[in-house]
């Protein structure tokens, strides 16, 4: 349940159930995951003042478990010395202290805010900003305790590359390597978020990379799995292929929580698309998050690849025998399922390549007022997808008998 500290307006048909969606306005990147104090905290990239991108700021909601939202009011708003991008935030004993993109016309760098009220209000640091290599695109830095200091990785968009700083009082960052160009080039790099997951008692790193456009429909999230040796990453597998976090279209500019209390990695990703937001139904609000995501690494074909879980009781679950041929499969305004002919996981065109392990085909469907998320049960492949069924539609699906495609 997602609850507004204004009124709102439900905009029946699309306003979603469980994911977060602000009570009015524009939002985009999910921004500052943090646990802090018995909360987790989504700030947002938000535009306070309109439908559309503009004004960024960063918005914020909190909830206990992760499956509740409160929206509070804006936590950072843009200042007359920039807008508030994309960042990330960590606890500093009692306080939060936020990371963000300072942006101007002609400059982009790295600045840090302080809370004492739990994310409530922050106050800018008066030697803002922290990181400044004068460059007009250089952004969304993620800060994360590494042993006895902290590390900091930031995109350079048109260089794709992701850079990474170190620093032991959150002030003074000294830059350590660079990792790309790699793997998919096509469009800038965005959004990156490095850290451990264990596997088989054996450690290894995950570095997520947005880019826009260059993912499979527009925009999209890589990953890699490596080793972070607090210098430099360096993938495990060739890079000459990207792997690809999700396999829908709506899935950007993903990031996990800091602190999280219980050692698990949490992943948010905004669902929407910078090439076709602009054309979601006209609502008082645009744009609505992923749920929140386990993530893991399992042995797939001979690599390890990252694994996703929904936090959210599923809607659907599909667990069947694989049929030899033909589908299995569930419709209604969207068609979700497995095609064993094409060993592919479906919503509507949207593919991603599967083949379970055993006898049985096993899926997790979310299914929401405007969204549709399927994964695999293992976890190893996702497709999200922002749906806008036309008016007066249900979302109900319903099962589709198998249907045997004679050759
Ligand atoms: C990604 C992004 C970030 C930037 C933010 C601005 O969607 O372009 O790189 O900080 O959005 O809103």
């Amino acid at each position: 349940m997602i609850t507004y500290d204004s009124p709102v307006s439900l905009d029946n048909e699309y306003r979603p159930e469980f994911h977060f969606t602000p009570a009015k306005n524009w939002m985009n990147d999910p921004n500052g995951l943090l646990w802090h104090k018995g909360e987790y905290h989504l700030f947002f990239q938000h535009n306070p003042a309109g439908k559309k991108w503009g004004h960024m700021s960063w918005g914020h909601a909190v909830s206990t478990d992760l499956l509740n939202w409160t929206e509070l009011p804006v936590a950072i708003p843009e200042g007359e010395d920039g807008a508030i991008f994309s960042g990330s935030a960590i606890s500093d004993g009692d306080e939060i202290v936020a990371f963000y993109t300072r942006h101007t016309e002609s400059q982009q760098t790295q600045c840090i805010a302080r809370s004492s009220d739990n994310g409530r209000t922050f106050t800018k640091y008066e030697n803002n900003p922290v990181l400044d290599e004068g460059k007009k695109d250089f952004r969304d830095p993620k800060v994360f305790r590494y042993r006895d200091h902290w590390i900091m990785c930031v995109a350079q968009p048109f260089d794709r590359q992701i850079s990474f700083y170190k620093s032991f009082d959150l002030v003074n960052w000294q830059h350590l390597s660079n990792f790309g160009p790699a793997a998919a080039v096509e469009g800038i790099w965005e959004c990156p978020d490095l850290f451990p997951l264990v596997v088989d008692g054996e450690e290894a790193w995950v570095l997520l990379v947005s880019l826009n456009p260059g993912g499979l429909y527009g925009s999209g999230t890589q990953y890699f799995v490596g080793e972070f040796d607090g210098q430099a990453f360096t993938p495990r597998y060739s890079t000459s292929e990207p792997r690809w976090l999700d396999y829908g279209k709506d899935n950007y500019a993903g990031v996990t929580f800091n602190g999280e209390p219980n050692g698990r990695r949490i992943f948010i990703g905004w669902m929407a698309n910078w090439s076709d937001v602009k054309d979601h139904p006209d609502t008082s609000w645009t744009c609505q998050m992923t749920v929140p995501r386990l993530l893991g690494l399992t042995r797939y074909k001979d690599e390890l690849v990252l694994t996703q879980q929904p936090i959210c009781s599923e809607t659907y679950e599909i667990l069947e025998d694989i049929p030899e041929s033909g589908t299995i499969e569930l419709t209604g305004f969207a068609q979700v399922g497995y095609n064993a002919d094409r060993k592919v996981i479906f919503i509507n065109e949207y593919e991603a390549p599967y083949e379970p392990k055993g006898d049985k085909i096993h899926l997790k469907v979310l299914v929401d007022r405007s969204s549709v998320e399927l994964f695999s049960a293992d976890g190893v492949r996702s497709i999200s997808l922002a749906v806008f069924p036309p008016l007066g539609m249900g979302r109900d699906l319903t099962p589709e008998s198998h249907k045997h495609i004679v050759l």
